[in-house]
């Protein structure tokens, strides 16, 4: 039998992290130059029902069995078989690999998962619905982020741009004219549920501060929404950076990001903010095409370890 593979791009959040959690809309675009990949070939040699796994970026070799529930490769594997319902896997080797820079707000666990899925339902010989990748994806999020929007799995399974709302359908976007972000990472690996529960832990203690605060990058959104589906790219950047500055006093800035955010904006950036979770990870800057070169190098000298150029849609 040949090998099967499936694959899930990244994303970035362009409006809306953490308010989103708490019930307001975000806007989030796939980013397909960094995929997740995952081949799966039988291993006919193999004990039966034995699943190896080989994940070269994390150092991972190991058999599904030997893993813990709440590894996310495994949860990935038995959450599809779940859903096809699958008892016993076949003998079987997969392989994950990603250019999804991990911990880094780019998506890389709901990629991977994502990948999983399609390539196991594939490889059975039922490959699952994008809605249905897309739940998988989740399920596995909320094993680490415990809340998770939904949101990351919800673009990164359809790959394409979405307006987006917790616990309502999600809305295709309609990008009306492309436009380009420069993407610049600070390096730091900065786990989602961290910075997602240190918010929630700060809201708990005194709610209303930060109900505003959702409030106003609520209406950014909208506002956001508005102007990517009338054309009006200009407006865009303006509001990237009253988004990042919300997210500075909601504090999941840190100092490298928000030396990224300077840096772009001194290079001619028409705006820039974090995207994800925060504290870490990466930055996107919003630019005109031939500005993006010199905006990328900005963040390298300000201190990013890489850039993406992205047209989106
Ligand atoms: O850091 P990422 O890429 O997992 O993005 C998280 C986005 C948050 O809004 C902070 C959390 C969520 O579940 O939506």
């Amino acid at each position: 039998m040949p090998a099967v593979v499936g694959s899930a791009p990244g994303k970035i959040i362009l409006f809306g992290e953490h308010a989103v959690v708490y019930g307001r809309p975000a806007i989030a675009v796939p980013v397909t130059q960094v995929r997740a990949k995952v081949t799966i070939s039988a291993d006919p040699a193999g004990p039966r029902g034995q699943v190896r796994l080989t994940a070269g970026d994390i150092h991972l070799e190991n058999t599904l069995d030997a893993l813990p529930p709440n590894d996310p490769l495994a949860a990935a594997i038995r959450c599809t078989a779940e859903q096809l319902g699958i008892i016993q896997l076949p003998a079987m080797h997969l392989r994950v690999s990603s250019t999804i820079p991990i911990a880094s707000g780019l998506g890389s666990g709901a990629a991977v998962s994502a990948a999983i899925a399609r390539a196991l339902s594939g490889f059975l010989g039922c490959p699952l619905t994008d809605e249905q990748v897309s739940q998988i994806a989740f399920k596995v999020d909320q094993l680490h982020h415990g809340t998770p929007s939904g949101v990351d799995n919800t673009v990164i399974a359809y790959a394409q741009p979405v307006y987006f709302v917790r616990g309502q359908p999600f809305e295709r976007l309609l990008v009306e004219r492309p436009f380009t972000v420069v993407i610049g990472n600070t390096g730091i690996a900065s786990p989602t549920s961290q910075a997602v529960g240190d918010v929630r832990q700060r809201w708990q203690a005194d709610p209303l501060p930060y109900e505003r605060l959702f409030d106003e990058i609520g209406e950014i959104v909208g506002q956001a929404r508005q102007a990517l589906e009338t054309g009006r790219v200009e407006a865009l950047g303006p509001l990237m950076t009253r988004n990042h500055a919300l997210l500075q006093q909601i504090d999941v800035s840190s100092p490298e990001l928000d030396r990224l955010v300077s840096a772009a904006l001194q290079a001619g950036a028409s705006g820039a903010k974090l995207c994800g979770g925060g504290r870490g990870g990466n930055m996107i800057a919003m630019v005109e095409a031939e500005q993006a070169a010199a905006v990328a190098a900005a963040l390298r000298a300000a201190g990013a370890v890489n850039t993406i150029q992205s047209t989106i849609p």
